[in-house]
């Protein structure tokens, strides 16, 4: 039960909380009170269908027991110690073992964080930093996409490609250089060439006018998610690594969107058939029960950070006891209830349902691997000129008329739902987007 009556909490959230990116049309509060499954509850018992898993992140679905018992234990036992200096714990080193059994080859060290913006924060330090250990401490530059997005922290947020994150914040990290979008959809970006042969081009031009010697790491999304769901050309990433480990230069993979079974792998890596020498993880790790992120690298950086698994810089919560109890949980659900394949099962189906809307005349292509999904809007399908999206946004309304929670990404709409989503749910979110988009126009007013 809330300890506030209805009018009071909104009258207090108004008054009190600022909210991340709130939209100048949305003047509602939703004050979320209980979930279950893919199901959430408002405080005036309106009953929404989450397609977007919180943040992208409720792989196992709201309100499991299970990792409700799993946290009550640890927090009975040890709630929380640092894992600064020599001190350590139980929790976090059967996790840390998990995580490398279950990653890609290169993967064979651990660093916790609390979340995404502080594991990617923590891995362009630590990409400048393993080349300073190495004699080489003028390669320090990193190299970013266009429309990326690695969360809001000055390093990350630097790498992040969009000026929205920028504008006002300034001056940014310097020595970032961003490269162009893999979105084979928007082929005007490629002026008429392959798309992954101009990336590629691209790339190896940028390496060497900055310099091979003066450059740390390529970051990058496997997929972007921000950025619209963007899924890059065949042997994009394949080429990409090939080229950066004949440069020396690091492979950093941000996976806080796409681990975890987002794409019908443990990891995207995996699925593109990479070995990256850092992976930086959060999100899906916890499924959202906890705020905990974890950056895995391979051998040769962890043992270059510092001698006998030392690294100077620390998060308070790195490692913390209880969210790693709460992970294990959420690890042994993904594994116990066969969700790496119901996230390939069920996200073909859902693909398949959504692609019935490219009867509509203002959606270009539906998109997807595993349960990450977009439905991309243009205001005409022969020009592919992106639908403006106006205010109030089509996930705005959609949520207001039928209770279904889908994202805008620019002009897509994108779901990332729980790995448990049923076919019913499927149908469900699908009848909703269809009954805002057949009443969109193409200067994206909605009817
Ligand atoms: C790819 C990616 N990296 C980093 C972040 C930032 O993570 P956090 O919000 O946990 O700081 C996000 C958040 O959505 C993300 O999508």
């Amino acid at each position: 039960m809330s300890r506030m009556p209805t009018d009071k909490l909104i009258e207090r959230d108004r008054a009190l909380l600022l909210h991340p990116y709130l939209p100048d049309s949305v003047t509602e509060r939703v004050v979320m009170t209980k979930g279950s499954g893919c199901q959430l509850w408002d405080i005036d018992g309106k009953e929404y269908l989450d397609a977007t898993g919180g943040l992208w992140l409720a792989q196992v679905g709201h309100g499991r027991k299970e990792i409700a018992d799993a946290a009550y234990e640890q927090m009975q036992r040890l709630e929380y110690f640092t894992s600064f200096w020599e001190f350590s714990n139980d929790r976090a080193i059967e996790l840390a073992d998990r995580l490398v059994a279950i990653a890609p080859d290169s993967i064979d060290r651990v660093y916790f964080t609390s979340g995404g913006s502080e594991g990617n924060e923590a891995a362009i330090k630590m990409a400048r930093y393993f080349h300073w250990r190495k004699g080489n401490p003028e390669r320090n530059w990193i190299i970013a996409r266009d429309r990326a997005y690695h969360g809001i922290a000055y390093g990350g947020g630097s790498a992040t490609g969009y000026d929205l994150y920028h504008d006002g914040f300034g001056p940014m990290l310097p020595n970032v250089a961003h490269v162009t979008t893999p979105w084979p959809y928007r082929s005007e970006l490629y002026g008429g060439e392959d798309p992954c042969d101009f990336l590629l081009n691209e790339l190896e031009e940028t390496i060497n006018r900055i310099g091979p010697d003066k450059i740390a790491a390529m970051i990058g999304e496997p997929i972007m998610g921000v950025g619209g769901m963007l899924i890059p050309p065949d042997n994009y990433w394949t080429r990409v690594e090939a080229l950066l480990k004949h440069h020396g230069i690091l492979l950093i993979f941000d996976e806080v969107v796409t681990a975890y079974g987002r794409t019908g792998e443990w990891f995207a890596a995996q699925y593109f058939g990479v070995n990256p020498d850092i992976i930086v993880t959060a999100k899906g790790i916890t499924s959202g029960y906890s705020p905990l992120g974890a950056v895995l690298m391979s051998r040769d950086v962890g043992d270059t950070l510092g001698s006998d698994g030392g690294f100077p810089m620390g998060y308070t919560y790195n490692g913390h006891p209880t969210a790693c109890a709460i992970a294990m949980a959420n690890l042994d659900i993904i594994e116990n209830e066969g969700l790496l394949q119901r996230a390939r099962s069920t996200g073909a189906i859902l693909n398949a349902k959504l692609e019935t809307l490219l009867d509509l005349p203002i959606v270009g292509e539906v998109r997807h691997v595993g349960m990450m999904l977009a439905v991309e809007l243009v205001s005409d399908k022969a020009t592919r000129a992106p639908l403006p999206m106006l205010q109030p946004m089509i996930p705005d309304v959609i949520r207001r008329e039928t209770g279904v929670i889908v994202r805008d990404c620019a002009h897509n709409v994108v779901l990332s739902p729980p790995l448990i989503m049923t076919e019913a749910e499927c149908d469900t979110a699908v009848t909703a987007i269809r009954s805002v988009l057949e009443r969109t126009n193409a200067d994206g007013t909605i009817r």
